[in-house]
């Protein structure tokens, strides 16, 4: 195919009679939009067409406009290409890509995720033509492409404590599958927050602390049930911990209320031992005497 390279317009036109209706092959699209082709050879979608064995509806810049014959025809048009990703609407833009990517997403659960729910489809994170990020076809450098829509999230990560995301040693796709996650096993229900989840339906957390993955004999109950965010901000916080509250008792006593009704699940948990002077600084500070407090092998309070 690609003897015809430079070849004139009139003449490409004669090839395409040789393919399906409609498609034209590649090449001819060169001598309109040579700033496309430009970089499409570093395009991972390069490989379809230098492959040469797989079809044009389903290879090069026909497999995701549509068949390029009429297009080609009227001498271009934004109008006559059938697929002009800029006026698309996004199911229409999530179907294409899917025709070929729906086997990627197995594990996420892409048509009912956060994002396509609320329109954010494939081309608000991917720059097919113009991705100005090394991988992935991104269309910003990961974190910034997040921000443009979630500024509050930026703000969590400028705190003084955090995950060190925007000095580069770890993306938000170490925490979040922004295709879309099934609901977690944790979390008790809670909306799933598209958290990416690990081997086995575990949280991604433990990928990096797995020394927090247990068994423990002595299970502290939360890091199952509500997950590590039941007590932890992971983007970041004011706590030198990642505490989800600057102190820690606070925290602790969120739970441990001994009331039914009042109780994060109404389930009355154990209230703090009646020995412990809640309005004595030394007591305030629980985990110097609950050190295990992720779960102990050796003590179902935590001691040691
Ligand atoms: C993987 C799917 C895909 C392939 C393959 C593809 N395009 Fe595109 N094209 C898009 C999307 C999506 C847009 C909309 C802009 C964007 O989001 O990057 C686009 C936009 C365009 C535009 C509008 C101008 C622009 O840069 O935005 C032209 C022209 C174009 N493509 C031509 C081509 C040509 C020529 C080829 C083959 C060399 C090709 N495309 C291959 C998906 C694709
Ligand atoms: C004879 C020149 C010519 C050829 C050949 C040609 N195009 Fe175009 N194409 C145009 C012109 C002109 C436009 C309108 C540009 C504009 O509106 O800015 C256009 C627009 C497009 C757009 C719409 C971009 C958008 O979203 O607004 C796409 C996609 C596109 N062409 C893809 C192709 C593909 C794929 C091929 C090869 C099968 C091809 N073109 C061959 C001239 C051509
Ligand atoms: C909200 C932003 C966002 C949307 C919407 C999105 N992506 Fe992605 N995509 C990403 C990010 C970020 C990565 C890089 C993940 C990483 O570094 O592990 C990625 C990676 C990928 C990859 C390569 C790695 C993998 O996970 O398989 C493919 C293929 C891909 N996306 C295709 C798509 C397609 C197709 C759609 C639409 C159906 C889409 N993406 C929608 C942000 C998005
Ligand atoms: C005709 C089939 C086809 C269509 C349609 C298609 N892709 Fe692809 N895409 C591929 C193939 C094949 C690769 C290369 C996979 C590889 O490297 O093994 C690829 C690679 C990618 C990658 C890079 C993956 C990586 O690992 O870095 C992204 C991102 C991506 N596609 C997004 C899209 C988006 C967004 C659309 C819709 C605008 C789309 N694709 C439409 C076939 C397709
Ligand atoms: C260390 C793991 C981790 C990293 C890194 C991370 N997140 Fe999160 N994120 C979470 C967890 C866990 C939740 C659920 C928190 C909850 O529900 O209490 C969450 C919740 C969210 C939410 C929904 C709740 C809200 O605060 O609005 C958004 C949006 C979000 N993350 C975006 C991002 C973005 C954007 C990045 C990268 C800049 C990122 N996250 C990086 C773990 C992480
Ligand atoms: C084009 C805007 C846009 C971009 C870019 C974007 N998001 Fe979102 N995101 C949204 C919208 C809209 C929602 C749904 C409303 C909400 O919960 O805020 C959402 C929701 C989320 C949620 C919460 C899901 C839930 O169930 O509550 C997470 C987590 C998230 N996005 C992470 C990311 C990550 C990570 C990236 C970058 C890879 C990203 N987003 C890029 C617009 C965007
Ligand atoms: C990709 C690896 C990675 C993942 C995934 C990850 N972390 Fe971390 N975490 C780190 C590193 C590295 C540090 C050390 C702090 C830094 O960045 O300097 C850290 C620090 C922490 C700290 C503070 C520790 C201290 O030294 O005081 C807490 C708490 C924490 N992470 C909880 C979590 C939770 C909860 C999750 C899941 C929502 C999570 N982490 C996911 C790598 C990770
Ligand atoms: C019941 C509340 C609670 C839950 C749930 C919880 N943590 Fe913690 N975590 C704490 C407290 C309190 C500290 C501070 C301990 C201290 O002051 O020494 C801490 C400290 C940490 C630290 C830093 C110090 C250390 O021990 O390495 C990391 C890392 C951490 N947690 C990760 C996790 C991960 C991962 C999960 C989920 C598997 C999780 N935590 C679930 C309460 C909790
Ligand atoms: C999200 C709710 C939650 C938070 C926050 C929480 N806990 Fe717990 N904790 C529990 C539950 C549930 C149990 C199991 C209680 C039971 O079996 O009656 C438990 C058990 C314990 C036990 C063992 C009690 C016994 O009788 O064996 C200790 C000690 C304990 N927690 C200390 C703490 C401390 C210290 C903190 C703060 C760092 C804390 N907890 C934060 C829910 C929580
Ligand atoms: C000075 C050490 C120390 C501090 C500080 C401390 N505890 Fe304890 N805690 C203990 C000891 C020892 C026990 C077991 C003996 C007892 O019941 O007094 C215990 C028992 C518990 C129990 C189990 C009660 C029961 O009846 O079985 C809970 C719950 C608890 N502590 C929560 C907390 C919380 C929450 C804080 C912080 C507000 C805290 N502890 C601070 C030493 C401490």
């Amino acid at each position: 195919m690609r003897v015809f390279v430079l070849v004139p317009i009139l003449a490409a036109a004669a090839f395409a009679q040789s393919l399906p209706p409609g498609f034209v092959g590649s090449e001819i699209c060169q001598n309109c939009h040579a700033e496309v082709w430009e970089n499409y050879h570093a395009n991972p979608h390069y490989k379809l067409l230098a492959s040469d064995s797989t079809p044009p509806e389903q290879a090069g810049c026909e497999g995701c406009h549509g068949p390029g014959g009429g297009h080609v025809r009227a001498g271009g048009g934004a109008r006559t290409i059938p697929r002009a990703f800029s006026r698309l609407q996004p199911g229409q833009i999530l179907d294409a890509c899917l025709s070929c990517h729906a086997r990627d997403f197995s594990r996420a659960n892409i048509r009912r995720s956060s994002h396509t729910e609320a329109d954010v489809v494939c081309t608000a994170c991917h720059s097919i033509h113009s991705s100005p990020a090394p991988r992935h076809l991104l269309a910003d450098a990961q974190e910034q492409l997040c921000y443009r829509c979630h500024g509050a999230v930026r703000a969590q990560f400028s705190m003084p404590f955090k995950h060190r995301v925007n000095e580069g040693f770890m993306t938000c796709s170490d925490c979040h599958n922004p295709h879309g996650a099934d609901p977690p096993t944790w979390r008790m229900g809670n909306r799933p927050r598209m958290v990416a989840q690990h081997l086995g339906n575990e949280q991604p957390c433990l990928r990096c602390h797995a020394d927090k993955r247990g068994p423990f004999t002595f299970e502290h109950p939360p890091l199952r049930v509500e997950g590590c965010e039941g007590c932890h901000s992971p983007h970041g916080s004011m706590n030198a911990r990642l505490l989800r509250r600057p102190v820690v008792f606070t925290l602790c006593l969120e739970c441990h209320t001994g009331n039914d009704s009042f109780g994060r699940q109404g389930d009355g948990v154990q209230r703090v031992s009646p020995s412990h002077n809640l309005f004595d600084p030394r007591y305030q500070q629980c985990t110097t005497c609950h050190v295990r407090i992720h779960g102990s092998n050796a003590d179902p309070r935590f001691l040691r």
